[in-house]
Formats: structure tokens, C-alpha cells, sequence
């Protein structure tokens, strides 16, 4: 099948490379929108008063309580890192599988072959540790083609940490190896322990990890009832994901483990064991706050940003709905193009190109194949709000027309 994109021939302009720091050639690759690309330097974790900032500090405030060495923090804050990372960065150097489903251009946003838009902060994780960092926070923006919906946008925040542990460090007493190749019953499964850790030292980092997180969880929503789930990471054996209940519903709020072994080696560290996890902002954030709608974090109105203008960061705030204008609901049907690949997400990126923030939700409501020619529809319901204001139908009509234009002039689809 041939993909075939007529805008990704033309290279970058000069003002998009003045913006991007540097010079991409496009390639077969490129899948990078004018539109995503604006987000590029916002850096909303670092806006005063905004709410992803006030989450962004009060986390750095609970690492520097915890983990302090001669009244000095342990942990090495690092928000400034730009989003602009290489394959290597962000799956090779995380021991991230080749044909692994997170690496595909319907997931991420590539500049080219080489280059992308980091889908996760564990992106920097190999080259702090090159560089000798121990204990580390990597902050910032991180960008995933999805589904769209009010929780649901291309570009959100993360905080991703490692904490390394030499052997003294873990046993003072000197009556313990991180190394060893023990076996044991505790790790097993899925969860088996790496086979070059001491069962003694995973258990000690395991519980520490789950302790300084349960104290995170804490220090930000209170007592919440929780539950650690085993999951998979490349990048981490074992592995969990922590769960909160939150408004009657059990939230996936992080994931973490015990880092690869190989990852430090490769980094050059040879006798430290280290635990690592990420977890998103903006999940945080709307709990805390009760922020309704995702797109509300990139709202300019001061009706929204001056609620998070507090004294005291910890202080506790429940968001005022601006107001809720009304929904316009329009669908629209096309006929997937014959020997070109189609996949929903590109359909998705377009809406946001043509539609901006005023879309709040598309859907696949229908997924057809014809009995006798075999060709088949989509239909996708596009749901328009503005946050700030009523829509005319009238408006939210030539922006459908603008986007079926577009679908059927970039993505070859046939309007019904
Ligand atoms: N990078 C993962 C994600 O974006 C989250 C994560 C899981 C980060 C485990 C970590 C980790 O550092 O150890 O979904």
C-alpha cells in the first residue's frame, strides 16, 4: 500500500525551523502539523499561576521534603529539557522493542526518520544518566497522536523520576549485594525480578518506590483508597501501575518499577540498582481541581487562569465552570480510498488542523464494508463547543465543510 500525503514534500519553513531550533529534512516519516507544532515552547508547567504549574511545584516540593542529604535536595529538577528528541532518546535507549506498537507513525509525531516530538519524559532518562545524574526529575511536554475527547489531547505533561542506589547506600550495614543471581518465588511471572538483582535489593527499592509514591499520592489528594496493579514496561522489571479510586471510578494515575539493568550499563553505571516512574500532569490536575475538559488547560481566559492565582500552592481550589455553552453535533461519512492506507488518527489530526480547539469530541460511530464492492465507510461524529462562547450553526457548518475538503483532498476519502 502507498501512503500518500501531498504536504509532506514541501520542506519546512524558514520560520518553522527558527522555531524548531534546528534544520529537518522531511521524509517519508513526517507527520508533524503546523498545529501541534505551535504548542512547541508553551511550556504551560512553567506558567505562574497555571494549574499545571501549581501541580509541577507542589511534586518538586514533596521530593525535596523527602529526600534531603545534609539539608541539601537530592533530586535534580530538570523542566527545561526541549521536546525534540531522536529514536534513540525515546524508545532504543529505553530498550523499547523495534516492531513495538509505541513507535508507529499513527502514534507519534515525527519530524522525520530520525527525530520526534518525545511521546514520553523517560525520553531523557539515558542521557542524564550518561551524564552522571543520580536522582533526577525530568519535567514537560510530551505528544501522542490520539483520540480525541475531553480527556483526551495531543500534547499533555509529564513528571518522570530516577533514583539510583549504590550498594552502601542500600545496606549502611554492609550485610547485602544488589547483585546476586538468586531465585525467588516473590518475583515470578510477569514480575520476575531481573536476573542479575538480589532479592534482597529489589525488595528494598520495591518498597521504597511504592512508599515515596503512596506519600506523593497523599501529600497531593489526601487519603485516597488505592491499588498497585501489575503491569509491563520495557524499560522496568518489575513493574506496577498505581490506581486511585477517585469519583467512584478506579483512575490509572502512574507507572513505575525497578529499572533495567541494561539501561544503566549502557549509561555507564555499573554498580547501582534504580527505580523510575512517570506520571501525567494533567490527570492530577483535573482531580485536584475538578478541571471538566483537558482543552480548558490551554484556555488564555483570565476566567479560567485567575482561579489558580492562590497564596499558598497547596491550598485547595474546585474549579468554577466559565460557563458551559452548548454543543453543536454534526457527523460526516466517507468511503476509506482504495490502496492508501488510512488510519483514524490521521483523520484526527486533521480535524484539530482545521477545526482548532473548538473540537471537543469525534467519535467512529460507523464502521461499514460495502457487501458486494467491499469498500468501506466511516462515519465520524464531530461534537463543537467553544469554551469561551456560543457557536452559530452557521460557523460550526463552513468549519465541517473545511474539514470534509480536507479529508478529501489529503486523505483521498470520497464524501457520501
Ligand atoms: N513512560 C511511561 C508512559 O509514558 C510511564 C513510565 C512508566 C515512566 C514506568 C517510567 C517508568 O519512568 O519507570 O506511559
Amino acid at each position: 500500500m502507498v501512503r500518500f500525503l501531498p504536504c509532506l514534500r514541501r520542506p519546512f519553513t524558514t520560520a518553522t525551523k527558527a522555531h524548531l531550533g534546528g534544520s529537518y529534512i522531511r521524509d517519508d516519516y513526517t507527520n508533524i502539523t503546523t498545529r501541534i507544532l505551535e504548542h512547541v515552547g508553551l511550556n504551560l508547567h512553567l506558567q505562574k499561576n497555571h494549574p499545571l504549574n501549581l501541580v509541577h511545584q507542589r511534586i518538586i516540593n514533596y521530593f525535596h521534603e523527602t529526600f534531603t542529604l545534609s539539608s541539601k535536595p537530592v533530586f535534580s529538577i530538570f523542566n527545561e529539557l526541549k521536546p525534540i528528541v531522536s529514536v534513540n532518546q525515546n524508545f532504543d535507549s529505553l530498550l523499547i522493542p523495534k516492531d513495538h506498537v509505541s513507535r508507529s507513525k499513527s502514534d507519534c509525531y515525527y519530524l522525520n526518520r530520525e527525530y520526534l516530538l518525545r511521546a514520553h519524559m523517560t525520553a531523557h532518562q539515558a542521557e542524564l544518566l550518561a551524564g552522571g545524574f543520580k536522582n533526577f526529575l525530568m519535567i514537560g511536554d510530551v505528544y501522542r497522536r490520539d483520540e480525541i475527547d475531553r480527556t483526551h489531547y495531543p500534547v499533555f505533561h509529564q513528571v518522570d523520576a530516577v533514583r539510583l542506589k549504590s550498594r552502601d547506600e542500600l545496606f549502611p550495614n554492609a550485610c547485602g549485594h544488589i547483585f546476586d543471581k538468586s531465585v525467588s518465588t516473590d518475583y515470578d511471572g510477569i514480575q520476575a525480578k531481573q536476573e542479575c538483582h538480589s532479592v534482597e535489593a529489589v525488595k528494598l527499592m520495591e518498597e521504597e518506590l511504592k512508599n515515596t509514591l503512596l506519600g506523593l499520592v497523599k501529600s497531593l489528594f489526601g487519603d485516597v483508597k488505592y491499588r498497585w496493579v501489575e503491569t509491563t514496561f520495557p524499560f522496568t522489571q518489575p513493574s506496577w501501575e498505581l490506581e486511585v479510586f477517585y469519583n467512584n471510578d478506579w483512575l490509572e494515575l502512574l507507572g513505575c518499577g525497578i529499572m533495567k539493568h541494561h539501561i544503566l550499563t549502557n549509561a555507564g553505571v555499573h554498580d547501582n540498582i534504580g527505580w523510575a516512574f512517570g506520571i501525567g500532569l494533567e490527570r492530577v490536575a483535573m482531580c485536584l481541581y475538578k478541571i471538566p475538559d483537558i482543552r480548558l488547560f490551554w484556555s488564555k481566559d483570565s476566567g479560567f487562569l485567575s482561579q489558580f492565582n492562590l497564596c499558598d500552592i497547596n491550598q485547595s481550589v474546585t474549579y468554577k465552570e466559565i460557563s458551559q455553552f452548548p454543543q453543536c453535533i454534526n457527523d460526516i461519512s466517507f468511503w476509506l480510498p482504495d490502496n492508501v492506507e488510512f488510519s483514524s488518527n490521521d483523520f484526527y489530526d486533521l480535524v484539530r488542523d482545521n477545526g482548532g480547539n473548538i473540537v471537543e469530541q469525534v467519535e467512529l460511530i460507523d464502521n461499514f464494508v460495502h457487501p458486494k464492492t467491499k469498500k468501506i465507510s466511516h462515519c465520524y461524529r464531530i461534537t463543537y463547543r467553544h469554551m469561551e462562547k456560543t457557536l452559530t450553526q452557521e460557523e460550526v457548518n463552513r468549519v465541517h465543510q473545511r474539514i470534509g475538503d480536507a479529508a478529501r483532498e489529503k486523505l483521498l476519502v470520497e464524501i457520501r
